[in-house]
């Protein structure tokens, strides 16, 4: 979907659930005096090369923007009421009132869309200034985020609506990184405290922050300041000879929520047992270590079960790995990172246990038909895998693949390419 198509399809689903403003008297006429007129945001979806469950433990991680992005056709409302319609909900439209949006109070798919409104408003409270300036609006979204597939297409929505918002509201916050980095702040209070998601945040800055032809290099220790937390790595595949394929292996996430939640959860508690504010502190001790084996096994010695010593050592592993291809991108290898893609997959496989067997089979397919590496990417239980392959491979890998999920009787994956795209902006 071109940003031409995707605005278009976008205000058809506003002036089709909505009408144009003139049907409307509380629009906001001034703001948009025709249905062409209509502006329109978008956001895009993610991939993780490498650095996974590792934001919520204050970790490393190295995500970037998809080329394919959700579309928010938005206009604002002189009162306070949000009205929503979606292209991938027919004929269904989602109301509240931006005074009824809280923790606890909405739910569905609107709920993204109207918390990041609150989250915004809140904001604005905390900085002394005015939350009036989020007024209520219309909006209709269309998107080319394949919904589900681990893509983060809630972020898309999230941060596109975040973007949107900061326009329509004057706030010049996308003007910046410091001000983009608000936005997902923002947008990730939406997903946590009004859509009840308790997921990290790095789809939210992969969303915001991302830059085309590089990749993300997040370091999530709360209280960073923007300069510190975020590092643009040049990341250019088609001068390397390289691509990135995306197998979304269209399985059922199931337990999703739960399964994260408790990943998490032991997660901060055996930060607690070893007397660190996060998992991140041990990542540190470890990587300065000149025995960095040996500082890892004492840590895991002093917890209490087998399970949160595999936990632990993931976390540990995968931000050590963060450092060791962001090292190789640096040098100009982006043809040497697939071991550590490898190792990655191996480990949420064995020790963080959120693989399935249709990531396992897309992982093994693509290296056995010469991938240089392959590995799973975002939460797991299900959604995408990808494998870096020369750019002539591409097909060779996506047939491998195609063929070993009928030969393992699993329904049929879908193919895209992640190229290192744009963050999210006002496309019209
Ligand atoms: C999901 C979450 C992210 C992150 C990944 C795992 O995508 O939304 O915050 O935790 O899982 O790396």
């Amino acid at each position: 979907m071109s940003d031409d198509e995707g605005a278009a399809r976008a205000r058809a689903v506003l002036a089709a659930a909505f009408g144009g403003p003139d049907d409307d008297p509380a629009a906001d006429a001034a703001a948009a005096p025709g249905e062409d007129d209509v502006r329109v945001w978008a956001a895009p979806g993610r991939v993780n090369l490498i650095g996974e469950h590792t934001d919520y433990n204050a970790g490393l991680c190295l995500p970037i923007a998809l080329p394919h992005r959700t579309y928010v056709a938005l206009r604002p409302r002189t009162d306070s009421l949000v009205r929503l319609a979606s292209a991938q909900a027919p004929g269904e439209t989602w109301t509240a009132r931006l005074e009824d949006v809280a923790p606890g109070e909405v739910a569905g798919w609107g709920s993204y869309v109207a918390g990041v409104a609150w989250a915004l408003r809140e904001h604005l409270v905390a900085q002394g200034a005015d939350p009036a300036s989020i007024t209520g609006f219309d909006a209709a979204v269309d998107s080319s985020v394949p919904f589900g597939a681990g893509l983060s297409s809630s972020a898309a929505l999230e941060c596109s609506v975040a973007v949107a918002l900061d326009d329509v509201a004057g706030l010049g916050l996308s003007a910046s990184d410091a001000g983009r980095a608000v936005l997902a702040a923002a947008s990730v209070r939406a997903e946590n405290e009004i859509a009840g998601a308790p997921t990290g945040g790095m789809d939210q800055s992969a969303a915001l922050r991302a830059r085309a032809g590089h990749a993300l290099l997040l370091d999530c220790r709360p209280g960073l300041d923007p300069v510190e937390s975020a590092e643009q790595v040049p990341f250019d595949l088609d001068a390397a000879g390289l691509a990135l394929l995306v197998v979304d292996t269209r399985a059922e996430h199931r337990l999703v929520d739960g399964q994260y939640a408790a990943r998490r959860a032991t997660c901060e508690d055996a930060a607690r047992t070893l007397g660190l504010a996060s998992l991140r502190d041990l990542a540190d001790a470890v990587d300065a270590s000149d025995d960095p084996a040996g500082t890892l096994a004492v840590s895991l010695d002093k917890l209490p079960d087998d399970v949160a010593r595999r936990r632990v050592r993931h976390v540990v592993t995968e931000i050590g790995r963060v450092r060791e291809l962001v090292a190789l991108l640096r040098e100009g290898r982006p043809d040497a990172v697939g071991p550590l893609m490898n190792a990655s997959h191996a480990s949420l496989r064995d020790d963080y246990e959120v693989s399935s067997v249709e990531l396992d089979v897309a992982v093994d397919a693509a290296r056995v038909a010469g991938a240089l590496g392959a590995r799973m990417t975002g939460g797991g239980f299900g959604g995408s895998a990808i494998a870096l392959v020369r750019a002539d491979q591409v097909e060779t890998v996506a047939d491998a693949v195609r063929a070993a999920f009928e030969r393992e009787g699993l329904g049929a994956p879908g193919f895209l390419l992640a190229t290192p795209s744009a963050p999210a902006e006002r496309v019209v």
